[in-house]
């Protein structure tokens, strides 16, 4: 028997400020994609920003629909577009942000379960670690290196023994 402990590690910024202008160029991206969320039920807007290899940007936001559950979050629809019309480029970083009607959004937002998923799979599709970026509408800034530190023992194409290079 052995106690196996996993490290998580995590970048807390005070503000943008002392962020690099890559990365805050990406926040911008993102909120401006928040702005176009549609999100009439929950009223919280989420805004997804991807920056590929080949410095190209794309942006995704949350898509609700009056049947719930089959409304998708921003950082899906980013990352589904990027792999939908650039299948053959690596992606570097994602940035996220958030604002709600109802609240203000004093702390980062992280991906939810199924969007860390959803990225964990083309950290392994494209072999990269994905730079993510998280952001409220004020508060920390929150910066990992790969989605590895928000999914611990990932399920991924190796445990299909599937090829997907
Ligand atoms: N949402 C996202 O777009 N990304 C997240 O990481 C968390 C949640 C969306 C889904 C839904 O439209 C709204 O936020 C409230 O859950």
């Amino acid at each position: 028997m052995r106690k196996v402990e996993i490290h998580c590690s995590l970048t807390e910024y005070d503000n943008q400020d002392e962020l690099p202008e890559e990365d805050r160029n990406l926040i911008q991206e993102a909120k401006a994609s928040m702005n176009k969320a549609y999100a009439p039920y929950s009223h919280f807007h989420v805004g997804a920003a991807i920056l590929l290899d080949n410095g190209i940007i794309l942006r995704g936001n949350n898509q609700e629909n009056a049947s719930y559950p089959i409304g998708l979050c921003a950082e899906r629809v980013a990352i589904f577009a990027a792999g939908a019309n650039y299948p053959n480029v690596k992606i570097k970083a994602l940035a996220i942000t958030a604002n709600s009607d109802h609240f203000h959004v004093n702390k980062p937002i992280t991906p939810c379960g199924a969007c860390r998923q959803a990225i964990a799979e083309y950290e392994h599709r494209y072999q990269q670690d994905i730079r993510l970026i998280m952001t409220g509408e004020s508060g920390k800034v929150l910066v990992a290196d790969t989605i590895s530190n928000f999914l611990p023992y990932q399920f991924n194409a190796d445990d299909l023994k599937v090829k997907t290079k």
